[in-house]
């Protein structure tokens, strides 16, 4: 299988391009000391690098449980893996002495206009983010990091995600039919990915009615890791003809294109076309980058996936979307966004419904390196 580099200044999983199998587990800390969450980190870094390096598993002996689950035999093969770690605000609380140490935006994730948060499915002290190009190899991960960790964390909210193929072409779509991440900001340019994925220590200048913030010393190389699970309503949304479903993004669902364009990665015309087709004025894609001055600032990298969780009670297809997004300011750039998004003509076919706020730790460096050494 193919590997995905484990370490690095910055953690895999965010620029890495979306595998087609992902898993997000929100966790909540039970170990009782700061030298307790210590040992859970260096567990949970011994773990991610193993997995997603592959190897063969170490048997326990026969008289003894297997140490392995066994889901991918005895060679564990990487299979693309990538397992990002983040924390959350209430790790940041009274229990482990690190209240001033927070990321400076981070907090409980906000409830936005047309939310129905169910708050057991919200927030948590960790999340994980595990991703591979197989099924297997997330399930195979999730057991072990949860089985490595028993005692010191417990499984808060679940949700896993896929990603389509091309079809036929291009970016993935999502389950309303449209493709999903054609205008994400270049992730092989590091400059733009400086100014819109990775957070940096110190002053934060006050911006768009911001105010002025520092973020701590440990936090350059991380990013503020955003995850909403919005349901998607479908059998409603299929009922809406594929005019007014092209206008609520500004799309056309078969090419992806703007509708002022012909090809997926044209840029979209805001002012009337000369050809008279028009971007309306509250099309998702417009609401969420007016194009106007300042409105890079607004830019975030977006890493979303598909669910299918089955029927609801009523009989209902119970699927939606993982939204993720990576983003330097979690205020100047998501929060920003999903309020401008706010009674946008979508809001009728989705309904968010947990998720939380996250702040991805910088990489581990190297083989001596763990998660959170410059945290702690
Ligand atoms: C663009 C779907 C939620 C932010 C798009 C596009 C689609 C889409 C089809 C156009 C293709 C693309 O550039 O990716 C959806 C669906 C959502 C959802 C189905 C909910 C189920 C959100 C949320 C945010 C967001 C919650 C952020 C708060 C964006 C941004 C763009 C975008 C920034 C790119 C706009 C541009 O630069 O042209 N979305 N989206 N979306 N969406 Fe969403």
């Amino acid at each position: 299988g193919r590997t995905v580099v484990f370490h690095g200044p910055q953690q895999a999983g965010i620029l890495t391009p979306l595998q087609r199998h992902a898993a997000f587990l929100a966790l909540d800390v039970t170990a009782g000391s700061r030298a307790e969450l210590e040992e859970l980190f260096r567990a949970l870094t011994d773990r991610a690098r193993f997995l997603t390096t592959g190897g063969t598993q170490v048997s326990g002996g026969p008289g003894a449980p297997p140490s392995d689950s066994g889901v991918l035999g005895v060679d564990v093969v990487p299979g693309g893996l990538t397992i990002t770690t983040s924390v959350g605000a209430s790790l940041f609380d009274h229990r482990f002495g690190l209240a001033d140490r927070k990321p400076a935006r981070l907090r409980a994730m906000d409830t936005f206009a047309d939310d129905a948060l169910d708050r057991a499915r919200c927030d948590g002290d960790l999340l994980l983010q595990v991703c591979a190009d197989d099924v297997d190899v997330v399930v195979h991960a999730v057991r072990d990091l949860t089985r490595a960790t028993r005692g010191a964390m417990q499984v808060r909210w679940r949700q896993d995600g896929f990603a389509s193929p091309p079809r036929p072409s291009g970016t993935p779509r999502n389950l309303m039919g449209f493709k999903d991440g054609t205008a994400n900001p270049a992730t092989g340019d590091p400059r733009t990915m400086g100014d819109v994925v990775w957070t940096k220590a110190g002053t934060v200048a006050a911006v768009d009615g911001l105010p002025a913030v520092v973020e701590p010393a440990w936090t350059t190389g991380g990013t503020y890791h955003v995850v909403r699970l919005i349901r998607m309503l479908v059998e409603f949304w299929d009922r809406v003809s594929l005019h007014e479903q092209e206008n609520m993004f500004g799309r056309r669902r078969d090419t992806g294109a703007p509708l002022t364009g012909t090809h997926e990665f044209d840029d979209p015309h805001l002012e009337r076309d000369p050809t008279g087709d028009v971007i309306q004025m509250d099309a998702h894609i417009r609401l969420a980058n007016p194009r106007s001055p300042g409105s890079e600032r607004l830019r975030m990298l977006r890493r979303p996936y598909n669910y299918d969780a089955g029927t609801d009670a009523n009989g209902n297809l119970d699927m939606g979307l993982v939204f993720v997004a990576f983003n330097q300011d979690l205020d100047r750039q998501f929060v920003a966004v999903q309020k401008r998004l706010e009674g946008e003509p979508l809001v009728d076919y989705i309904s968010p419904f947990g998720g939380g706020y996250y702040f991805a730790l910088p990489g581990v460096r190297a083989a001596d390196d763990w998660y959170a050494s410059r945290l702690l």
